[in-house]
């Protein structure tokens, strides 16, 4: 399974192509608004969240509430399109038309994509540039994600993503009854966090970095349930699922670092109490007596919960302006900018959530028969009393 996405920030709609989903697999444009509608939510978000409701259209491939096997197109129209038709337009422009067009960008923002793609692509005005290297994009991310969570939903795998730590204010609440209980929770909190008072103190944190015209990242956890032992391969470096995964997250705007399990704390720790113990009983077959290393070993899964955490920079867009260089005059400026979001982490963790599905979901249909939806539930279910019986 694959896609690929098109389409500028202030751009008349984003549009994402799936390939590869099985037929026959329920799936509805409700399915993917939720998705949408949860990317927008979040203490700290500015104002576009407010002008723009992303909703999906499905445009081609699901027929009576199903796939049909054939590829399936999404788009997510930009409402703020109108005020953008000659910014943004397609066709070419008078002269005259060119200058009133104001908004020409030679300033490039530090910790943006801006100055590397005007060198890469030779755009002068880096409009051309931040249009696409806006997060706007992980608005059809999410879309394809969602319908890759709906597969694996249906497979009996669930993923959910919530935030562990803003600002250096760490959640100190890690445990859990069940992933239900994860997603119904943190679906509540302003900052998708498990634990109510640093919830709270994430949020002010969030408050106080907008009134310094600063911006505050964190870490999000995604979390997997149901996955099949034995997805994934050691056999070879690019069929470790692990590593696609690390991937997927590192992928996402302005994500720096990825971790599985204990991750990091692993360099601190003796082997024996980094490795988990492996154990059988009749109900569940094989598992393991910890969970430290987060679900996989040897690039494949091991059945047990898959944990990964993703660390998220600061938003680059600062009221407090950091230097830079006009690339038309070559003077140094400090930026100023209109309007910034302080905080994006809650919304990055839904982010990280379907890019985490996504990766999975394509994981899946490598491994099993993947072009009926029921004999792929058949075969995803084959594994797992295979493995239970082994
Ligand atoms: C959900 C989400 C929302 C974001 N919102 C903003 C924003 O409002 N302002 C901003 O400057 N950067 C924002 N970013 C981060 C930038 O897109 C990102 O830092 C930039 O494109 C440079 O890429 P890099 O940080 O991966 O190198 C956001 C990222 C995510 C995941």
């Amino acid at each position: 399974m694959r896609y690929l996405t098109s389409g500028e920030s202030h751009g008349p709609q984003l549009t994402t192509i799936i390939e590869g989903l099985p037929a026959g697999m329920p799936l509805l444009d409700s399915d993917i608004n939720h998705a949408l509608a949860r990317r927008q939510k979040g203490h700290g978000r500015g104002r576009r969240m407010q002008i723009e409701k992303d909703t999906v259209q499905i445009t081609g491939g699901v027929r009576h509430g199903y796939t049909l096997g054939s590829p399936v197109g999404l788009v997510v129209q930009n409402d703020d399109w109108k005020h953008w038709t000659k910014i943004m337009g397609q066709g070419p422009l008078e002269q005259e038309e060119l200058d009133e067009v104001k908004r020409k960008i030679s300033r490039p923002r530090p910790g943006h994509a801006d100055l590397n793609g005007a060198l890469k692509y030779g755009h002068r005005d880096m409009r051309n540039v931040l249009e696409r290297s806006s997060a706007r994009e992980t608005t059809v991310r999410v879309a394809a994600g969602a319908v890759a969570k709906k597969l694996l939903s249906l497979l009996g795998i669930e993923v959910v993503g919530h935030v562990v730590e803003i600002g250096g204010i760490v959640s100190n609440k890690r445990e859990y009854n069940s992933l239900e209980e994860l997603r119904d929770i943190t679906e509540e909190s302003p900052v998708r966090c498990l634990d109510a008072e640093a919830a709270q103190k994430m949020m002010d944190a969030i408050d106080d970095a907008k009134k310094n015209g600063d911006s505050i990242g964190g870490i999000v956890e995604v979390v997997v349930e149901g996955m099949p032992p034995g997805v994934g391969s050691y056999v070879h470096y690019d069929r470790k699922l692990d590593a696609k995964l690390a991937s997927a997250i590192i992928s996402i705007n302005a994500f720096k670092g990825v971790e599985f399990g204990i991750g990091f704390e692993a360099a601190k720790k003796p082997g024996s109490q980094v490795h988990d113990e492996i154990a059988w009983n009749d109900k569940e077959g094989y598992y393991r007596k910890t969970n430290r290393l987060g679900g996989f070993e040897g690039g494949m899964t091991s059945g047990m919960p898959i944990v990964v955490r993703g660390v998220m920079k600061p938003i680059p867009t600062l009221y407090k302006p950091l230097e830079s260089v006009d690339i038309e005059t070559k003077e140094p400026f400090t930026a100023s900018i209109e309007r910034s979001d302080s905080c994006a982490v809650p919304a990055a963790a839904v982010v990280a959530e379907h890019a985490i599905a996504w990766e999975l979901a394509t994981a899946i249909l490598d491994q099993f028969y993947a072009d009926r939806f029921e004999a792929l539930k058949a075969s995803v279910e084959e594994q797992r009393s295979f493995a239970r019986d082994f």
